[in-house]
């Protein structure tokens, strides 16, 4: 098999001061990428900065003989977005490659949830996505070439109690994958997401025995295939966590013509239009259920 190389492609990778963007960003620097290790530096929870972050992972590259910049603008303006992608042009006078991935967590019951965590959640996971995304994509429709990822989750895919402000969003960037994959299609930019499970500081204590089995890294080979210019995909949601790969896809079933268009008829019909026929298909029903699903699989190889 042919190494799949990033060399002369400036990748940037957001929230890439820990966790799963570091290891995308070692692991494409490993290729021969120039990145841009984009990290505000703050807490879980969005609080606080430092600009240290970036600089660690950025200085791990160096030592081991890659490419890197640091930068610490935050991904949840306009402006901030902005000023990313220029860094990246500054400094390398170019980009090919965004890897949307930093994120926050303020989980709350609904009914508990106050509009500031709302608004923090979806403005740096969704409205960030978008702010970077757009500069970026811009770019790439110039140049004629482009990779995005975005970074979903099985919260928002498939539900998880007490996320709705961060199931929300990540939902939300299925549905930016699907619009700029094809918005992209005609100009090579191609657009895929993920759907991680991976013991990071965001997931520490709730994985149980999986969290042995899901290292970052066993995250970032998917997403260097999908950032590559050999990446042949566009538009998909891939479930990954400890080498499990599974593609996600939003189904319908066969569905029914109603003869009497009523309420009542629906009432009587649900079942026929409910009705999955299918023998080979997981559908996961929350991100429990698409757990114990990976670490079926997981555990049947092991
Ligand atoms: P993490 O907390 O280690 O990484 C997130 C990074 O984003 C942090 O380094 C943080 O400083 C940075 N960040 C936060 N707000 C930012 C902002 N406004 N601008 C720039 N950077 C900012 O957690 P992890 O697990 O590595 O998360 C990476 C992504 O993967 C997130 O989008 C998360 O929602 C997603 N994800 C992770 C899962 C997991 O199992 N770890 C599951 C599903 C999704």
């Amino acid at each position: 098999m042919t190494e799949l190389r990033f060399d002369g492609r400036v990748a940037i990778i957001t929230g890439a001061g820990g966790g799963l963007g570091r290891s995308h960003a070692l692991e494409l620097a490993r290729r021969g990428a120039w990145v841009l290790v984009n990290d505000l530096g703050g807490a879980l929870d969005g609080s606080g900065s430092s600009a240290s972050a970036a600089q660690r992972v950025v200085d791990e590259i160096t030592a081991a003989g890659g490419v890197a910049a640091a930068n610490d603008d935050s991904v949840a303006t306009a402006q901030g977005g902005e000023a990313i992608v220029q860094c990246a042009l500054d400094v390398f006078g170019r980009v090919d490659v965004l890897i949307n991935n930093a994120g926050i967590l303020r989980d709350k019951a609904f009914h508990r949830m106050g509009a500031d965590l709302i608004d923090q959640v979806i403005d740096v996971h969704l409205k960030g996505a978008l702010y970077v995304s757009q500069p970026a994509f811009r770019l790439m429709r110039e140049q004629g070439y482009g990779r995005i990822v975005n970074t979903s989750s099985a919260s928002g895919l498939f539900g998880n109690f007490g996320q709705a402000n961060y199931g929300a969003a990540k939902a939300g960037l299925a549905g930016l994958t699907r619009v700029l994959a094809l918005e992209g299609a005609d100009h090579d930019i191609k657009v895929n997401a993920i759907a991680p499970i991976a013991l990071t500081r965001m997931t520490e204590g709730i994985l149980g025995e999986l969290a042995s089995k899901v290292s970052a890294e066993s995250v970032s080979p998917l997403v260097a295939y999908l950032t590559n210019e050999e990446c042949a995909v566009n538009g998909n949601i891939y479930s990954v966590a400890g080498g499990r790969i599974a593609r996600i896809f939003v189904a319908e079933t066969y569905g029914v013509v109603l003869k009497e268009n009523t309420a009542e008829a629906v009432q009587a019909q649900l079942s026929q239009i409910d009705e999955v026929d299918a023998t080979r298909f997981h559908e996961p029903s929350s991100l429990d259920s698409e757990t114990t699903i990976i670490a079926k699989a997981l555990s049947e190889v092991a």
